[in-house]
């Protein structure tokens, strides 16, 4: 019976897991409409908002679980990658409750738990080799799983993840933040070939670039000449839009450019590799086209978590918690953030 926090972002989040898989409860409280002011996640607010819940929310974990910390077997908590200062939060009150109970504490790599929001709350037999494609918005990773804890990092973005390429393309289009859902809402009435936004490094390796598909989104949304400007100086923030523009044409094909690229290079590191199965992950996962394609190209089975694990949460933690306890990780109370830490 595992204890699991989660504080690397803007989620505060406490879940208790039984056996790996069955999630007794999860708590996440959501820091969206603080942060959605700012059009993106702004530190130091998000430290403070987890410092004013965290208590709280592991109490309503224990509660909802019906258990004491008495029933506990394990305390788990997101290491990294995360924010510095929200990490800090959830580290430092899991080693005071490992201090109080003495029990076994252990630092998880929020990555993998993104990997094991699949197998949290499902008994399905699952095979070895899995590609894993990671996409948030800090995140976009291709993972090859060959064991529990046993990984090969593919490739990753070189810039942007996915997830933050929507949330800059819906705050050019004046959406709603996060931008991923509210960019799949306009783009269901538009025309995916509308415009031909570029599909930076498709077949070529397993790398990811998004930062000129934004640059580009940006050049055709724009009024032409506006002031001064010279390109790479434009602002990537709300500014004024072309006259008589299609913002659902603009999503759509936005959409498309980023899910071609996702899907292109997930199936071809599976084909390299001999996976068994792909496992999508990560708050981007969401997405009604990227899950369309798949479904409509992969050769084999492609899983998903359930929509509310996709974002983060700590039921991920516990469930990844759960083997790494197994496998007899135990950490110090000397235990550190570690704000870059990739899977390996
Ligand atoms: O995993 P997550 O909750 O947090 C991070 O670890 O980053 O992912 C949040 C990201 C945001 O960038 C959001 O715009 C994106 O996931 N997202 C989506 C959708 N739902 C959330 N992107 C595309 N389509 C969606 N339906
Ligand atoms: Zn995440």
């Amino acid at each position: 019976m595992i204890l699991a926090i989660e504080t690397s972002c803007d989620e505060t989040a406490a879940a208790v897991i039984e056996g790996g898989r069955q999630i007794r409860s999860s708590i996440v409280a959501s820091q969206i409409d603080l942060h959605a002011q700012y059009g993106g996640v702004f530190p130091e607010v998000a430290a403070r908002a987890h410092i004013e819940v965290i208590s709280a929310v592991v109490q309503q974990a224990l509660d909802e679980a019906k258990l004491t910390l008495n029933d506990l077997d394990a305390l788990c908590v997101t290491q990294g990658p995360g924010l510095v200062g929200s990490l800090l939060i959830g580290i430092n009150y899991a080693k005071g409750l490992a201090l109080a109970t003495g029990l076994p504490l252990l630092g998880i790599n929020h990555l993998e738990g993104h990997i094991y929001s699949l197998w949290v709350g499902t008994e399905a037999p699952i095979e070895f080799p899995i590609i894993n494609l990671i996409v948030s918005g800090g995140h976009t990773e291709l993972i090859l799983m060959t064991g529990h804890g046993e990984y090969q990092h593919l490739g990753g973005t070189i810039d942007d993840a996915a997830g933050e390429a929507f949330d800059k393309v819906g705050r050019l289009l004046h959406l709603p933040y996060p931008g991923g859902p509210s960019i799949q809402k306009a783009a269901e009435g538009g025309d995916p070939t509308a415009y031909d936004f570029p599909r930076a490094m498709q077949g070529e390796g397993f790398d990811f670039s998004f930062s000129g598909l934004k640059t580009s989104v940006m050049r055709a949304v724009r009024p032409p000449h506006v002031g001064p400007r010279t390109a790479g100086h434009e602002s990537l923030k709300e500014g004024d839009l072309r006259e008589g523009l299609s913002i659902p044409d603009v999503a759509a094909s936005f959409q498309a450019a980023v899910v071609a690229v996702l899907v292109q290079k997930t199936l071809q590191a599976a084909a390299a590799y001999g996976a068994k199965e792909i496992f999508i992950s990560g708050g981007v996962s969401a997405n009604r086209p990227l899950r369309e394609t798949f479904a409509a190209q992969a050769p084999i089975p492609v899983r998903y978590p359930p929509l509310k694990l996709c974002t983060d949460n700590a039921a991920m933690i516990g469930a990844a918690g759960y083997y790494r306890f197994q496998a007899g990780q135990r950490d110090s109370l000397g235990l550190d953030v570690r704000p870059t830490w990739p899977v390996s």
